[in-house]
């Protein structure tokens, strides 16, 4: 078969992840498909950190919009992140009619209504199971096992950062700084962490998995938002001697006509399972009518993991470019006008 063309963009912690499992399984990969993936090229603007991956001759290059331009790619894959550049590669490839596959949380929270409208006309797919909860398939649960179920709510742990802070000012007391800066050393971290440790990460992931699992317009101003900062080591010494865990939450509850959303710390009791969820490990209990309650957990942070379910995306797009299908990956917010956020 026809190898599948494959442009990343953007290599640091995931996107180096990404270009490893290409690389490094691509027979495991083609065997399992039927489908070559033919990495084409990896840009990033810095081309001397050692990645510890061999890129073949010719892969690695500085300038993204090669990827966008050259004819021949039929998948972009963008691992830069961010609200910038990214938005603007995306768009521009989305016109050129390639598929998407992307990590880029902040930025489907912000514009995911807008990009997926554009690929929905452009008639290409933007695929994005990596943005919420690192390996676990969240989206693919809510788009294929969970698809005949009225989602009733969900409630999950959505940030490998700040869950690793404070399992490890749990386990050790050591103070904040320090558990940030293991986050930090394991890239489990945003480039800017402040959007781990205020809860704003958690926030974009709750809207993208509100939008998806309700139907509704993704609008980040009606989450209430609280972070972990103002946690202290004593803080979680007290809810441990009295048998909880600090936990930060993302919650949603589905009311009918409104949906309340929100991201803030909370006790949970040890005999919750949700209180065993520890390092950067995410998890969630998404309730249904048909299903009562499913739980995934799972690694939510990370190279590999996350990079795993980045290839999830890319092997179900080169499986439809194969078939010439595309719109199985939902959109979000695909019921705009009928469910409102409940105002904070
Ligand atoms: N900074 C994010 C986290 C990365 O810690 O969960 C994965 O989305």
């Amino acid at each position: 078969m026809q190898p599948v063309k494959l442009g990343l963009i953007g290599c640091g912690t995931v996107g180096t992840g990404v270009a490893r499992l290409l690389i490094e399984h691509r027979q495991l990969l083609a065997d399992r498909t039927g489908i070559p993936l033919d990495l084409k090229y990896v840009a990033d603007l810095d081309r001397r950190t050692d990645r510890g991956v061999t890129f073949p001759p010719g892969v690695f290059i500085d300038d993204a919009w090669t990827v966008v331009n050259d004819p021949e790619v039929d998948i972009v894959i963008e691992m830069i992140g961010g609200l910038g550049a990214a938005k603007e590669l995306i768009e521009a490839a989305i016109a050129k009619g390639k598929q998407i596959v992307t990590a880029n949380k902040a930025l489907l929270a912000t514009h995911g209504n807008e990009l997926m409208r554009a690929a929905a006309d452009a008639g290409v797919d933007l695929a994005y199971e990596a943005s919420v909860g690192g390996c676990m398939p969240i989206v693919k649960s809510l788009r294929e096992a969970l698809v005949a179920n009225e989602i009733h709510g969900m409630v999950g742990i959505l940030n490998g950062t700040c869950n690793y802070i404070l399992s490890q000012i749990t386990a050790t007391g050591m103070p904040f700084e320090q558990a940030l800066a293991g986050a930090q050393a394991n890239g489990y971290a945003e480039a800017d962490p402040t959007l781990d440790v205020e809860g704003i990460d958690t926030a974009h992931k709750l809207a993208i998995l509100s939008a998806l699992a309700f139907g509704m317009r993704i609008n980040l101003d009606d989450i209430y938002i609280e972070g972990i900062s103002t946690i202290t080591p004593l803080d979680i010494q007290f809810a441990r001697d009295f048998g909880y865990r600090i936990k930060l939450l993302a919650i949603c509850k589905n009311h009918g006509d409104r949906v309340e959303a929100r991201v803030h710390p909370a006790m949970i009791p040890e005999h919750n399972i949700l209180s065993h969820v520890s390092g950067s490990l995410n998890a969630i209990t998404i309730s249904g009518h048909a299903v009562d309650d499913l739980f995934l957990s799972g690694h939510g942070a990370g190279m590999l993991p996350t990079a795993s379910a980045v290839l999830s995306d890319i092997i179900d797009l080169a499986r439809n470019l194969r078939r010439g299908k595309t719109g199985r990956v939902p959109l979000m917010g695909y019921q705009p006008d009928r469910i409102q956020p409940v105002p904070v």
